[in-house]
């Protein structure tokens, strides 16, 4: 489905971002992926994908540094020739009421979760304009579709991230580049690990479970494969009916 195409994901050595580098590599994307974290995890992922055939790299960047990320897509272009697809999906959470949120909370998490998310797909735009092709999908969150109390910081995030997908689709669009987001809901990984009212939560979730990270990686693969050429500034959620 992806055969031949580079793709970029941030965020990529766990979770939602390690199960999309595995469904894209399986896919036949060559795949370079930046981490923040583990770089055990990382060489291990890369081995993984590797293992699937296709072209694998990682790279140790914080999204957060514009001028880190210019230097990795750099890296990435002199690696792998070129970038045709960009999943945004590194993310964090500081979540507290606002009340006894401090501003340092509030900042950290726009930096990392919004205007990440601008650095990066500044490297990328002028790539996928110029060939006049390519997919942009940036994670966001049903958080930023209805709000969710202690998240202020991270619900205006990933609101922020829906306007400026549809900026980007409209910018792009008369190149033929699509940019979409996909909002989870309650997805298991180490960023809900530590929540305690799961049974309240699942009992709330329509479909009655939490999603898994392979069920976002199917619809991020949807949305980078040329199935999904004519939907762009969509926001799809994945979240069992949760914010129906
Ligand atoms: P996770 O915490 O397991 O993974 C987040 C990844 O982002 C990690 O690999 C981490 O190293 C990376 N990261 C964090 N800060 C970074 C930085 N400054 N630079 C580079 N990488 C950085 O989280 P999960 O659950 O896999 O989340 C992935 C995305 O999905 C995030 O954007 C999150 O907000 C979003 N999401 C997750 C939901 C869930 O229920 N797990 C629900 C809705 C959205």
């Amino acid at each position: 489905m992806l055969k031949g195409k580079v793709a970029v994901v941030t965020g990529g050595s766990r979770g939602i971002g390690r199960a999309i580098c595995e469904r894209f590599a399986e896919n036949g994307a060559n795949v370079a992926f930046l981490y923040s974290g583990s770089a055990e995890k990382a060489e291990e992922l890369k081995a993984k994908l590797l293992a699937s055939g296709v072209k694998a790299e990682a790279y140790k960047c914080n999204v957060a540094d514009f001028n880190e990320v210019s230097d990795t897509f750099k890296r990435i272009v002199a690696d792998f020739g070129t970038v045709d697809i960009l999943v945004n999906n590194a993310g964090i959470t500081r979540d507290k009421l606002l009340l006894s949120m401090r501003e340092q909370d509030f900042d950290e998490v726009l930096d990392v979760n919004l205007k990440g998310f601008f650095n990066t797909i500044k490297q990328v735009y002028p790539i996928l304009a110029k060939k006049r092709a390519g997919k942009i999908i940036n994670i966001s969150s049903i958080s930023g579709l209805i709000g969710n109390p202690g998240q202020a910081n991270y619900s205006a995030s990933k609101a922020g991230v829906i306007g400026l997908t549809k900026t980007v689709a409209k910018e792009l669009a008369s190149r033929g580049v699509c940019c979409n987001a996909i909002a989870p809901g309650f997805i298991k990984t180490d960023m809900t690990a530590a929540f305690t009212g799961e049974n309240r939560l699942v009992s709330s979730i329509p479909l009655g479970r939490m999603g898994l990270p392979e069920e976002v990686a199917s619809l991020a693969l949807f949305l980078a494969s040329p199935s999904s050429d004519y939907i762009t500034g969509e926001v799809i959620r994945i979240d069992g009916g949760l914010a129906m």
